[in-house]
């Protein structure tokens, strides 16, 4: 079959389109045929060597698929060879065929978009964890979203209107904020622009209840300055390159948390309630609720263009490889 290949780690320019064998189906996986792979930070990562996952080389990148079933292991018991699904493969997705571990399978109502399923599913399941389970966003509470352009970060907004939030939305670029605006985002923070504190200041004098940042840095120990009484910090992730140092008399001050969120590890050890959240993520992306913005959709030799124009931070949304 055909995939994009990673032989040794580096960046996207190092990949190749080549021919790997079909994956080798276990008892309690399913062979997804890939009609489309969406494009996420930690595939960025992922082929430098740098991620939670480290793959044996020669491998596939690509953590999201959807796709129709062409073969299930002897295990599997709810999905059938000829159901769309999604799958949250963590890699092997810019291939044609990537063998999927049921827990990570979700099966999509048959008149599902595929496209916009592999756009959305993983950012969404990312965000709602974090804003359901480990923020426990409620109704009138002030949300702020850093790099809310981002994958995660717009999935974040729509999700916390969803949830009945007031979103403030804050991104490098007018452009991405207009994207925000477009997903619910009650206010917009340019902050290459504005300084962050003074402006969440202006709209929140009180502070913001709870802060998503998938972003780290400097930017990180500005935007926790903002965090109203007993706020919630949520660590997401570090796309600016570097781990913030929080100043832990901020938490102590505001009675506050600082909440990690790592959605494959819930996803692994927490398979039943992960499993509830995808089937309410399903139901409202075929109600129309919710549905990631596609940035691009890329053929699959134009996979490793994807990756580097998402570290270009040029994406707004989500880039998509598609294999049909
Ligand atoms: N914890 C979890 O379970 C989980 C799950 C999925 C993803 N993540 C993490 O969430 C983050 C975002 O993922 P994504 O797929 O949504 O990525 P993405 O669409 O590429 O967005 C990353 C955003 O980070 C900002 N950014 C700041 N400095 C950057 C830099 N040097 N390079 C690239 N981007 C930079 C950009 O926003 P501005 O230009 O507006 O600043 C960009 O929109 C990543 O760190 C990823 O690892 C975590």
């Amino acid at each position: 079959m055909k995939a994009i290949v990673c032989r040794t780690h580096g960046l996207p320019h190092t990949l190749e389109i080549a021919e790997l064998p079909l994956p080798q189906l276990q008892p309690d996986e399913v062979l997804i045929k890939v009609a489309y792979c969406g494009v996420n930070f930690p595939d960025t990562l992922i082929i430098q060597n740098k991620y939670q996952f480290k793959p044996t080389l020669p491998f596939a990148p690509g953590g999201e698929v959807a796709g129709i079933v062409t073969a299930v292991g002897e295990n599997v018991v709810p999905i059938k060879v000829g159901d769309p699904v999604v799958g949250l493969c963590s890699w092997g997705g810019f291939a044609e065929y990537v063998a999927v571990k049921s827990t990570r399978v979700f099966r999509l109502p048959v008149e599902t978009n595929l496209l916009t399923a592999a756009a959305t599913f993983y950012n969404y399941a990312t965000s709602y964890h974090a804003l359901k389970d480990r923020a426990n966003l409620k109704p009138d509470e002030k949300l702020l979203v850093l790099g809310a352009g981002s994958g995660v970060g717009l999935a974040a907004v729509e999700l916390g209107k969803q949830l009945g939030a007031t979103v403030i939305a804050a991104a490098s670029a007018d452009e991405k904020l207009e994207r925000c605006k477009s997903k619910g985002a009650d206010f917009g923070i340019n902050y290459s622009m504005h300084d962050l504190k003074e402006s969440v200041k202006e709209i929140a004098p009180g502070g913001v209840d709870v802060i998503y940042d998938p972003v780290g840095g400097t930017l990180a120990e500005n935007a926790i300055r903002s965090i109203a009484w007993q706020g919630r910090y949520l660590v997401v992730g570090f796309a600016a390159g570097s781990i913030p140092n929080f100043a832990a008399n901020i938490p102590l001050l505001k009675g506050g948390s600082i909440v990690g969120v790592f959605w494959s590890g819930f996803a692994e050890k927490e398979p039943v309630r992960n499993g509830a959240n995808m089937q309410q993520l399903i139901q409202w992306h075929s109600e129309g609720k919710i549905s990631q913005q596609i940035y691009k959709t890329y053929p699959l030799a134009e996979a490793p263009q994807a990756l580097q124009d998402m570290m270009d931070r040029k994406i707004i949304g989500k880039a998509v490889v598609q294999l049909v």
